[in-house]
């Protein structure tokens, strides 16, 4: 062959592997409203940085005609590229060949690019579209799932780990998306279950359609297994290079510094009548945290999952800091069970990433009653409890109005390691709510009064007096200052200063036991 044609081969083979599995399937994908597997790498990443491997791989399979069946790449694009600039390593599987499905060698280009970023210490982007293990293979293909899960779990907490569903994501292959650091779904396009509709009828009766079962908004809403909800397939990808900017390259760097024009002591008068005088009276934490970050912009996690909590990126001074903050909202900002679990995993996300911790607080306690009781409200308000206590990046809270019971001790309070603890005027710091407690403490003399309403409501204005303020808690040292609403930005950004070379440990261990 001459060196013309040798060239000519490999420019002929590039472009049969780019085709995947041909036009008319790519031509499906398209009329479903959904991009292909590099059009999709297009969006991801920076223009002209992705270096794609193994695009000549094949599988091993003879069985069932497969032999005959051989497509270059094997149904998943794997390389590496940038975002802003910054390497990434990424997998997109392709839907166009055998539906996506993961076959052995399928699975050796995945494990590739997992090993190459975490030794390289870049993130891994993993695009999922595909119909599970390819069938035809059987247990060589659930082995290439189990060593991919052994990756996610090996590097979680190293590398960033994200995922994208961008088509069907079913049966064990869910697992590997679920151990990764975040999920964003596609709306209409995208589903995850570990059973379909057809078992699910078999084994339940239960009549339920995919969407039903696991749909985008079901799993933003209600499973919480997604974090970020996508319109289409370019908006997800947007998003995950916006979520990117946040956070840092692996576990022993810090997140870029993003320079703002946003002055550093902008005060900010709104945020001293923000909280209403009647403390019973809700209103939106999400507003607090706009007033204070630069220029008002909050990355949102978990948006749609349990709301009486908040989590999500944003900076201050061009720094990323994650924001855990009780919505008073919903629920009066009480910590149920999804509120604990959702905040607990964001914690451990941004220690485990370097990433500052500022909480905002107003929290009337954990949920009473039988439904959370008998979900394990005590194991699962239990999860944030222990992740806050662990973290030893800075942690900065600000408490706007209540904080009462075993919350206040949650909520990255001086005790468990807080750094800097602040409180607004507004604040209340107690056992409980003043009604409840001069119910316990008072009840007799409430029942002997001649008036009973009038004596309870005496009794709750000294009990307000004397508890419901920030300055017992001052007094000793549980909150370092009370500060004015509207220096709230100045007074993070300064003891962010401060903290940034801050160092901190846990004792020798292999690890602990968070209860699960
Ligand atoms: C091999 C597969 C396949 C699979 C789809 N295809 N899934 N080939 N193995 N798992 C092929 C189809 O034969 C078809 O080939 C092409 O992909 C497109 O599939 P369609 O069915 O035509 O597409 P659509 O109607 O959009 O339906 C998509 C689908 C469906 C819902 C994903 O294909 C499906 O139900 N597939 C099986 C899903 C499944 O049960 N997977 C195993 C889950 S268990 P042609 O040549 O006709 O275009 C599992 C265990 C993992 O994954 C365990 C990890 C621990």
């Amino acid at each position: 062959m001459t060196i013309e044609e040798r060239l000519e081969k490999l420019f002929q083979m590039r472009q049969q592997a780019r085709l995947g599995g041909g036009e008319k399937r790519i031509e499906k994908m398209h009329q479903a409203g959904k991009l292909t597997a590099r059009e999709r790498l297009e969006i991801l990443l920076d223009e002209g940085s992705f270096e794609e491997f193994d695009m000549f791989k094949e599988h091993r399979c003879n069985d069932f005609g497969m032999d005959k069946k051989k497509i270059l790449g094997d149904g998943v694009v794997t390389g590496h590229g940038t975002i802003d600039g910054r390497l990434v390593f990424v997998f997109a599987q392709d839907f166009t060949v055998f539906g996506g499905s993961l076959s052995e060698t399928y699975a050796e280009k995945i494990v590739k690019i997992m090993d190459m970023a975490a030794k390289n210490g870049a993130p891994v982007i993993g695009l999922n579209d595909s119909g599970g293990a390819r069938i035809q293979e059987g247990i060589e293909s659930l082995a290439g799932y189990a060593d991919i899960f052994l990756r996610n779990v090996l590097y979680s907490g190293v590398i960033p780990q994200l995922s994208a569903i961008m088509g069907p994501c079913a049966g064990g292959a869910v697992y590997s998306p679920a151990l990764t650091d975040f999920t964003v779904m596609v709306q209409n396009t995208s589903y995850m279950f570990l059973t379909g509709p057809k078992v699910v009828k078999a084994v339940t009766k239960e009549d339920v359609s995919v969407e039903e079962l696991g749909g985008a908004m079901v799993h933003n809403r209600k499973s919480g297994v997604a974090h970020f909800a996508a319109q289409n397939d370019e908006e997800a990808l947007l998003l995950l290079r916006k979520l990117l900017s946040y956070i840092p390259q692996n576990n022993m760097e810090t997140p870029p510094v993003v320079p703002t024009n946003d002055p550093i002591d902008r005060a900010d008068e709104e945020l001293n009548f923000i909280v209403p005088e009647d403390p019973n009276r809700p209103y939106d934490m999400k507003k607090v945290i706009a007033h204070v970050v630069d220029n008002g912009e909050f990355f949102e996690v978990h948006r749609y999952w349990a709301p009486n909590i908040i989590v999500g990126f944003a900076r201050l001074n061009g720094h990323s800091v994650g924001i855990v903050a009780n919505q008073p909202n919903y629920l009066a900002g009480g910590l149920d069970s999804n509120a604990s679990i959702k905040a607990a995993r964001f914690v451990r996300f941004c220690d485990a990433f370097n990433i500052p911790l500022i909480t905002f607080e107003d929290v009337p306690g954990f949920w009473p009653g039988t439904a959370q009781e008998h979900t394990g409200i005590i194991r699962n308000g239990a999860k944030l409890l222990y992740a806050f206590a662990e973290a030893t990046v800075p942690k900065i809270t600000v408490i706007t109005r209540k904080a009462y019971g075993g919350a206040y001790c949650v909520m990255s309070s001086k005790h468990i390691r807080g750094d800097m603890n602040y409180a607004w005027p507004t604040a209340e710091i107690a056992v409980m709510g003043p009604e409840g407690a001069v119910e316990i403490i008072f009840s007799k003399e409430i029942k002997e009064a001649k008036d009973p309403a009038a004596k309870k409501r005496e009794l709750v204005e000294n009990y307000k007096e004397k508890f419901a303020n920030p300055y017992v808690a001052a007094k000793r040292g549980y909150v370092d200052d009370v500060i004015e609403p509207s220096k709230t930005r100045f007074r993070l950004i300064r003891a962010l200063e401060m903290l940034q070379n801050k160092r901190d440990t846990l004792p020798m261990k292999k690890h602990g036991n968070i209860p699960l």
